[in-house]
């Protein structure tokens, strides 16, 4: 795993350490400290992804597992172009900010896929997941983000089929794309229920 320091809690820790040291440390320890401190947050970019405001950018990098140390604030994700094969069960839930999340060129399969994948992604918007290993529509851990999800992309993936009311639940959904899927034809009863 590339990404094995947990950033974020390295703050806490540091803010326990110069708590201590204020009563009776010497001045060079909570000196130390704050360096740590410092050095804490300026590293508050998982790495090795980039960061610009509160967009964190982990693509192409051959990742295998997604980074745990993203930050809470994150509101775009990119992942696109690693070696993700799974998603874990909450991996996303911390992150109740996040609008659009990229995962496209992965290989993400339905069994990679628990139904907590998507858990706690309370404000996603976008959903790229094109050109992945997915044989299916995920359509259980879609319904975490069946509020507000308005954009989702399944192109260049193995789906034959879609399912009666697939997409019913997703409310909001406006723009679903399905190039390449090698769907042989597309029922309108898969996508009963949506307004549009
Ligand atoms: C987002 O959170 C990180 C880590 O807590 C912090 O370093 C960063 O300044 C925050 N970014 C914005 C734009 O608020
Ligand atoms: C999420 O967004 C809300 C509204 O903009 C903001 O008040 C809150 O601080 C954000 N949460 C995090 C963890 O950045």
């Amino acid at each position: 795993m590339i990404n094995s320091v947990d950033v974020t809690c390295v703050p806490a820790v540091t803010m326990a350490l110069v708590k201590d040291v204020m009563a009776c440390a010497p001045s060079g320890v909570l000196w130390l400290a704050s360096l740590l401190l410092l050095s804490a947050w300026t590293h508050a970019c998982p790495h090795p992804c980039k960061c610009a405001g509160t967009t964190v950018d982990c693509s192409e990098l051959d990742l295998g597992t997604i980074p745990d140390d993203i930050p809470r604030n994150t509101t775009e994700l990119f992942l696109c172009g690693n070696k993700l094969t799974s998603i874990p069960s909450g991996g996303f839930s911390g992150l109740a900010n996040l609008t659009v999340l990229y995962l496209d060129r992965n290989q993400i399969t339905n069994e990679g896929l628990p139904r907590n994948a998507f858990q706690g992604l309370r404000s996603l918007k976008e959903l790229h997941l094109t050109s992945n290993s997915l044989t299916a529509v995920p359509l259980g851990q879609l319904k975490a983000v069946r509020r507000e999800l308005v954009f989702l992309d399944l192109s260049e993936n193995s789906i034959l089929q879609i399912p009666t009311g697939a997409f019913s639940s997703l409310r909001r959904l406006r723009e679903l794309k399905l190039r390449k899927t090698g769907l042989q034809q597309v029922l309108p009863e898969s996508f009963s229920g949506m307004d549009r």
